[in-house]
Order: structure tokens, then sequence, then C-alpha cells
């Protein structure tokens, strides 16, 4: 049988498809699911810095009162219900997860700022995750706010969770980042063992009749996965922590493509939303037929083939690239206009 085992973070992994963060896994029998399916291993959904905050702030009160009733304090902040566990089911859950699966787990802290609240990712690792993913979501809204001052919160932030605990640590980034090599080098020296690439962006949608704005959540397709390829294949070879693709992978060709630009897994949730969970089965099927079709003896054989250091031409991941894409559309069209 071939091999389509992969490492990622200094852990083996029986397949290349994990299950990023999504409310699936918020029931332990779909994460057994996931499991028969052939998922390499899961992201449990985020506990967010907000959160954390909120029920540190429901505890302090409690406390300055001396009343013991802490859980009746979360439910009377309006702002509790925005989030759908504390950290005491999350936790909880973690353990249940654990137990009862063999795949690796991993746990998501999602937040900005290098406050208190990171000492919950100790929690996590005391609770049994096998690592980490820090969930990064800055949005620059204020003239003030440099790029420089982003980046250099995000590597505090990064350099005190991983000095937290001795699991590895991933970060999921955003897209819109000027220089990517060098970040995720920096992003390295903090500590990352991992980047994962990339967080959607949510934007909100404008109701032109009602002049609201409204929050939008719709499931990628395999279009998303574009940008996702262009950054894992120039990170190939410049960078020693791995590169984990979530964002577009629907199909095995997703997870083929993802690979041969040099990521060393890839993660799904849209595809599982909408085909089911046992998806995965059916993609790996087609992964293990095509490499078999070629005579590959391992997918890992085919990593980083399509990335920018093993290209004979590097001109598709530069500059060039966009010359030639625009200037070929202008020639067709004046073909098609005589
Ligand atoms: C309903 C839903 C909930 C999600 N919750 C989280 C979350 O809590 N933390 C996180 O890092 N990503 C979260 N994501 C993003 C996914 O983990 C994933 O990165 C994204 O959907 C792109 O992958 P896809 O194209 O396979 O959907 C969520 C996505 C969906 C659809």
């Amino acid at each position: 049988m071939i091999d389509i085992g992969m490492q990622y973070l200094g852990i083996k992994l029986s397949s290349p498809i994990m299950v990023a963060s999504t409310p699936l896994s918020e029931s332990v029998d779909n994460v057994r699911r996931m499991e028969d399916a052939g998922a390499a291993g899961i992201v449990l959904t985020s506990l967010f810095e907000e959160q954390l905050e909120l029920e540190q702030r429901a505890l302090d009160e409690d406390l300055s009162r001396g009343t013991e009733s802490f859980a009746e304090s979360l439910d009377f902040l309006p702002e509790q219900r925005e989030y759908r566990v504390t950290q005491d089911v999350y936790l909880d859950h973690l353990r249940k997860v654990r137990a009862a699966v063999d795949i690796p787990v991993l746990a998501s802290l999602n937040g900005v700022t290098p406050g208190g609240w990171i000492r919950f990712a100790k929690e996590m690792e005391e609770a049994g995750a096998h690592g980490i993913e820090l969930n990064t979501y800055a949005l620059a809204t204020h003239r003030s706010q440099t790029s420089s001052e982003i980046e250099n919160q995000l590597l505090e932030l990064v350099r005190n969770v991983c000095s937290a605990v001795s699991i590895p640590v991933a970060v999921k980034l955003s897209q819109s980042f000027t220089s990517l090599p060098h970040l995720a080098a920096r992003l390295e020296d903090a500590g990352a063992k991992g980047v994962v690439l990339f967080n959607r962006f949510y934007q909100p949608d404008f109701d032109i009749e009602s002049l609201e704005v409204r929050p939008t959540l719709h499931f990628s397709t395999p279009s998303e996965l574009l940008p996702r390829l262009h950054w894992a294949a120039i990170l190939y070879g410049n960078l020693n922590a791995d590169v984990a693709i979530t964002g577009g992978v629907h199909s095995a060709e997703d997870v083929l493509k993802s690979i041969m630009a040099g990521a060393s897994i890839t993660m799904m949730v849209s595809a599982l939303h909408i085909h089911g969970i046992e998806h995965i089965g059916r993609v790996l099927a087609d992964l293990r037929y095509w490499l078999e079709r070629r005579e590959y003896t391992s997918l890992a054989e085919t990593r980083g083939c399509l990335s920018r250091r093993s290209a004979p031409d590097t001109s598709p991941y530069d500059r060039r690239n966009y010359i030639k894409t625009l200037s070929s559309y202008s020639l067709r069209q004046t073909v098609a206009a005589f």
C-alpha cells in the first residue's frame, strides 16, 4: 500500500488531511468519524482572548464580592453569550476527545495581544493537547497603527505562548502581510514550529435596503487555494518550520497541489460541511489512486516538487508572472476582436 503519511510539528501523521477548526469537532462522535474516515488529526475550535478575559473578570468580581457564584456571573454577562463554550467546558471536551481517539488533537487559541490570557495555553497542554494552533486575527482600523507594531505584537504573543508550553505551537496567519517570508522566519525564531496559511477573512456584507452591515459566512471554494499554494511554494526551503494549508482544500487534486507546493499537511473544513465527514475517505482513496497510477511509492516524494526552489523557471512566482498573465489576456482579446 502506498505511503501517504506526512510529518507535521514533529508529529508523524497517517495521512495528509487534518480537520481544521470547525464546530463539527464539538461532538466527540464526529471526531471519531473523522478518525475513521482517515483524518490525520484535528484542530479544535478556538478559545478567544476576549472570552478568557471576560471569564477572568467575572471570577475577579466574584472573589471581590466574596461569593462563589462564578458560573452564575458568566450567565449574567451578556457578552459571554457570544461565545459557544467556557474554558472549563473547552478543557473537558479536549480531555474527552483525547480519550476517544488516537489521532493528534491540537487546541486553538485566538488572540492578538500578549496578555495574561495566554496562561491558558498551559492548561491546554495539561489537558492533553498534542499542540496548540494560535489563531491570530488582527485588523488595523486606526491610522496610527503601523504594520511593524502589529507584527511585533504578534511575535511577542507567539514568544510568550511558546515559552509557556513544551508542546509545539503553530501560528495561523492572515494573508495580509507585506513580506511573508520575513515574518515567517521571525515567527520561527520566536519558537513557532509551524505556520498555517491562511485564516479566511469573514468580511461583513452590506445590505443596501436596510443600510445594515451584516456578518456573512460562506464556505470556501477551491479557488481560494491559489494564494495559499503561491506562498507555500515560496516558503518551501526558506523555513525550517512546517507549512500547513487551510482554505480551499476540497479534493485529492487540492491536497496534491498543496504538498507539491511544499506544505507538510492540508486541512479541510468547508468540504466536510458540504459533503459530510466521510468525504475525507473518498479524497484519500482518490489520492492513493492518483499516486499509484503514476508509480509513486509515497506522497512525501512529491513534496515541494512545484515549489519556487524546485522550479527551473521562477517567473511564475514573481513579478514577471503578473506581467505575463495580463499581457497574454490582452493578446487573446485582440485576436478575438479581429
Ligand atoms: C463554521 C466555521 C467555524 C470556524 N471556527 C474557527 C475557529 O474557531 N478557529 C479557527 O482558527 N478557524 C475557524 N474556522 C476556519 C477553519 O478552521 C478553516 O481555516 C477555514 O474554514 C478554511 O478552510 P476551508 O476552506 O476548508 O473551509 C471556522 C470555519 C467555519 C466554516
